[in-house]
């Protein structure tokens, strides 16, 4: 399983490491290893289907890099579809890893471009908050809301980097097609290194894994 994790950025692996600590003190023996006895509360998700979240959001978020940073250097002008193949298919991606394993998967942003991705509870306006003021923090846990049910929510934060402000830059600088299709986007004015906004995945209780990492392409 250790070369399947290598590809991980080591502040992501650090989160898993130290977040799944906390929600893993109560895995059944034979789990993933937790030093720390057990718990009186029981994790209400197991420790395989938390590492593949993990491990999705990370995959999740090298699609979006790699797509920013291949219109970089262009020559030529980008065009309205070049364009357009950034973040849309990350949105269209994190609702289909969603319907796979049976979660949501959304992108939420405070300064957010699409309407859908404005925070949707107190919970994650709060993270949203934690991620910001505390750049050091990659990803947490946190347990459901009343709302959702039983299960936990991941939180993985999204930051700026220079192949973004192609389109989140200034508000002057922004594609035609973000200034038409987007009148009330917000998500301009970034700079490197910012908090551009999260991903948020609930996993309710009631699954079981469906999947191992084994099955997850690298
Ligand atoms: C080619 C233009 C373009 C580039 C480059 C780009 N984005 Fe976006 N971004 C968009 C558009 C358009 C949307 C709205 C997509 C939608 O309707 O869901 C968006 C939405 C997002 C969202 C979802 C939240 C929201 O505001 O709706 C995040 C997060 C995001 N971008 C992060 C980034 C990051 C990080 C980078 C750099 C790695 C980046 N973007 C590069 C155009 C771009």
């Amino acid at each position: 399983m250790d070369h399947l994790l290598l590809p991980l950025r080591r502040l992501a692996l650090t989160a898993l490491a130290s977040l799944a600590m906390l929600l893993l003190t109560a895995a059944p023996p034979g789990g993933l290893a937790a030093a720390t006895p057990a718990a009186p509360a029981q994790s209400p998700v197991e420790p395989a289907v938390l590492a593949k979240a993990v491990l999705e959001m990370e995959q999740l978020d090298r699609l979006r890099v790699g797509l920013a940073s291949s219109l970089e250097g262009r020559s030529e002008e980008p065009t309205l579809q070049t364009m357009k193949e950034v973040c849309k298919p990350v949105g269209t991606k994190a609702a289909a890893i969603g319907k796979e394993n049976g979660w949501q998967v959304r992108q939420v942003a405070a300064k957010y471009r699409n309407p859908d991705h404005a925070p949707a509870n107190a919970q994650e306006r709060e993270v949203i908050d934690l991620f910001h003021r505390q750049p050091a923090i990659t990803g947490l846990w946190q347990p459901a809301s009343a709302e959702q049910g039983a299960g936990v929510n991941y939180y993985r934060r999204i930051n700026v980097e220079p192949s973004c402000l192609a389109c989140h830059g200034t508000k002057a600088n922004r594609p035609a097609f973000v200034k038409d299709n987007y009148p009330d986007d917000k998500a301009f004015d970034f700079q490197v290194g910012d908090l551009r906004g999260m991903y948020a995945v609930f996993i309710p209780e009631v699954q079981q894994a469906r999947g191992t990492l084994q099955e997850t392409p690298g």
